[in-house]
């Protein structure tokens, strides 16, 4: 519905950015750390320098003052797990825990909330070799030792706890390299008892809020069809509810477990998994917004069809695409030419935002953290040593409006926490695609000076924070 006025932000709105270790810090292999799966594998890092990235563990304290500069309420990161446990299971690094107390010492210092995620793809290399990461039902017991040390140590100051990052993203795309469908989804449960588990000891050893941080996107059919109807309500199940049903009610969503089933790929699931599912209580959700998807159904006999299309010997990028966009019998996820999208064929849609909000909020009665939305684009820096980026500008402004139409809709909307508060290395496309609102000057592999620069959007996010959300000029 359109309004004629639309409710102001809330006093206490978490107005900041976010950002990943393994994207930003650098210093792979400093003070102790060991690589993890993302040193060893960079997706499309391999065409960009990773191991100094922006350089951001030794310049965290520049980074910092820049965003309080800003205006951040708050600052999203994730702490890697690779420094606080080297070998993924074995003795604590002490250079590690302390790197992370100064960061947080330093938002701190500023009236920065640190809002630190436990996880964002980066498990260690070491474990992956041991037992195959997530694949092991070991991987829960390790995961949750690590998440306890990082509640004792910061426990006592840190405010928001997020657990996994994009764990739909992670078994969608197949990120661990299952072997098949069982294996992907066996894995995939193992990641849902150890953050019900880590949820559990979070309020056990402190008193911080936590959440999972999916990437969740509402879902539209592609026609009027009943059937392409009924494909987005499952699709839903299958891209969004998987990761949060299970996390806020315990349960996972029954046609899908049936779809499973039948499929022979529902997980094991024990009676201890049970309990602990039902235990968990997440204080909010937070979750990533990149656009609505849009889907058409797919009978199990096509689907089946275009899945084998896409595993052949010599198959082309588009049958790969959409081998990998189909669920035989459940639907199939299409491109919408109604929605706009960046040259990197990422969607601009801030109604969908309102909508995944409203979805969000009607089904979970949980409070709502964004923790990524942006708009990643090739910056030119200009010979005047700026960067005109109002495209940007443009997206975040439509998106925040978006926001503020969901709050009139009822949504209890904590913050927002757009991708990236500066450069860092895109996970597909390398430093080349740019999100923050400060330039890191360097390219793929020339390093340069790494020098911060403000970007045109800095200003006007500094405006917009500063205004509680009204001025958006
Ligand atoms: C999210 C991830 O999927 O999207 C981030 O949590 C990632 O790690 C971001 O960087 C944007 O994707 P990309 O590929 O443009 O970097």
């Amino acid at each position: 519905m359109e309004y004629r006025e639309l409710k102001p932000f809330p006093k206490d709105f978490l107005w900041g950015g976010s950002s990943s270790a393994y994207q930003c810090e650098g210093a792979w292999d400093e003070d102790g750390k060991s690589p993890s799966v993302q040193d060893c594998k960079p997706i499309g890092r391999g065409n960009s320098d990773w191991k100094v990235c922006s350089d951001h563990y030794h310049r965290f304290k520049e980074d910092i003052a820049l965003m309080a500069e800003m205006g951040f309420k708050e600052f999203r990161f994730s702490i890697a797990w690779t420094r606080i446990i080297p070998s993924g299971d074995g003795e604590i690094n002490p250079k590690g825990v302390a790197h992370y107390h100064e960061v947080i010492d330093e938002c701190l210092k500023y009236g920065i909330e640190p809002v630190i995620t436990l996880y964002h793809f980066d498990l260690p290399q070491a474990l992956q070799d041991k037992y195959g990461g997530w694949t092991s039902r070991q991987c829960i017991d390790d995961f949750v030792r690590f998440c306890e040390v990082c509640f004792r140590e910061y426990g006592s100051k840190v405010k928001y706890f997020l657990t996994i990052n994009e764990q739909n993203m992670m078994t969608m795309y197949n990120m661990g390299e299952h072997k098949d469908d069982r294996e992907r989804y066996q894995a995939n449960h193992h990641m849902i008892v150890a953050m019900a588990k880590a949820t559990v000891r979070c309020h056990e050893l402190c008193s911080a809020k936590i959440a999972p941080a999916p990437n969740i996107s509402c879902v539209y059919p592609a026609t009027s069809a009943p059937l392409d109807n009924l494909a987005a309500a499952d699709y839903d199940q299958f891209r969004n509810r998987l990761y949060l049903d299970t996390i806020v009610f315990g349960e996972y969503p029954e046609a899908l477990a049936e779809y499973f089933r039948q499929r022979g790929c529902m997980p094991d699931i024990t009676d201890e998994d049970r309990e602990v599912m039902k235990a968990a209580h997440p204080d909010y959700i937070a979750f990533n917004y990149y656009g609505a998807a849009t889907v058409k159904f797919v009978s199990i006999e096509e689907g089946e069809k275009a899945k084998a299309a896409g595993r052949k010997e010599g198959a082309n990028r588009e049958e790969f695409m959409i081998g990998m966009q189909t669920e035989p019998g459940l639907a199939v996820s299409v491109d919408n030419p109604l929605q706009d999208t960046t040259p990197y064929h990422m969607g601009i849609d801030p109604v969908g935002l309102r909508l995944t909000l409203r979805q969000l909020w009607e089904r979970y009665r949980l409070p709502l953290l964004i923790t990524e939305n942006g708009c990643g684009m090739v910056d030119e820096l200009t010979a005047d040593g700026k960067v005109h980026d109002d495209y940007r500008i443009d997206y975040l402004r439509k998106h925040i409006i978006a926001c503020r139409e969901a709050i009139t809709d009822g949504v209890r909307l904590m913050g927002y926490s757009p991708w990236s508060a500066f450069d860092l290395i895109s996970t597909h496309q390398g430093i080349t695609k740019r999100y923050g609102f400060i330039y890191v000057n360097r390219d793929e592999f020339d390093l340069k000076d790494l020098a911060r620069i403000k970007k045109d959007s800095f200003f006007w996010y500094r405006k917009c924070i500063g205004s509680n959300g009204e001025d958006l000029d």
